[in-house]
């Protein structure tokens, strides 16, 4: 069996770090302990956060990979690091919106709360940090270069897919998945995969008797008062995402 080698660090981000591998088709993702918000104004580190978030996201991307579905995950190699394959980024992020809340909430003037209808709206944010990640709509997209009319369109049925997935799954924990920011890169033969990750970091969670949310909006809104609330939600996402049985 082939061993995996950690080699060089790629690039780092606000609460990731990037490694090239022994294969150049694969690298190492590690999850750091900083949680962050306003695009890296806020920025703190909750010990051992990084360790939950890589046991939350090899279980969702698992699943996912389970279902059929085409992400870059491959597998756990330790407790804070994962073997993905190594994608081209598309510097997009698609959320998926359920129930209004957040910055559609914001934008529209309208209150947080607002079931969507079954397919959900979809909404796309270009990556780039001087430009604070704005909202665009497809044509805009394109225009950039960024990607095809096909593509986009590839992507939101496959959107579509993971949200009737994770709205279940999740509903058999008992947790109301709100919305979800996904991001997608290409291989060498530029067939389209889900990378990055899923986790109270880039969904909504609300739980489905109490309407708690589970998620990072207490951190985003300062609501968070002291270390243990964070990391008490990650615990008890995880402990759900490991509890067999449905709750419904
Ligand atoms: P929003 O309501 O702030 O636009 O967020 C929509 C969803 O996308 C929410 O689940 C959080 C997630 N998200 C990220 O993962 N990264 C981001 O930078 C932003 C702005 C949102």
């Amino acid at each position: 069996m082939n061993s995996v080698i950690k080699k060089n660090l790629l690039i780092e981000g606000k609460t990731k770090k990037i490694y090239c591998t022994n294969n150049p088709f694969e690298i190492i993702i590690h999850y750091k302990d900083n949680l962050t918000s306003l695009n890296g104004k806020k920025n703190e580190i909750y010990q051992d956060k990084g360790i939950l978030n890589n046991e939350i996201n090899t279980h969702i991307f698992q699943f996912l990979n389970s279902c059929g579905i085409n992400t870059h995950f491959i597998k756990r190699i330790n407790n804070r690091e994962q073997l993905c394959m190594k994608l081209k980024m598309i510097p997009l992020e698609f959320v998926l919106r359920n129930i209004v809340s957040g910055s559609m909430a914001q934008r529209l003037g309208i209150e947080e709360g607002i079931k969507i209808n079954k397919n959900g709206i979809i909404e796309i944010f270009y990556k780039n940090d001087q430009l604070q990640d704005p909202l665009i709509n497809d044509h805009h997209a394109i225009f950039l270069d960024i990607i095809s009319y096909e593509e986009l369109n590839y992507i939101y049925s496959i959107m579509k897919k993971i949200n009737n997935i994770l709205k279940q799954y999740f509903l058999s924990k008992n947790i109301i998945l709100v919305d979800f920011k996904l991001e997608f890169g290409k291989n060498t033969n530029n067939e389209i995969s889900l990378a990055d990750e899923i986790s109270p970091e880039t969904c909504r969670f609300w739980d489905k008797i109490t309407m708690k949310k589970l998620d990072k909006d207490p951190f985003r809104k300062n609501l968070t008062t002291k270390h243990i609330d964070i990391i008490d939600v990650y615990m008890e996402i995880l402990k759900r995402l490991h509890h067999n049985s449905s709750y419904q």
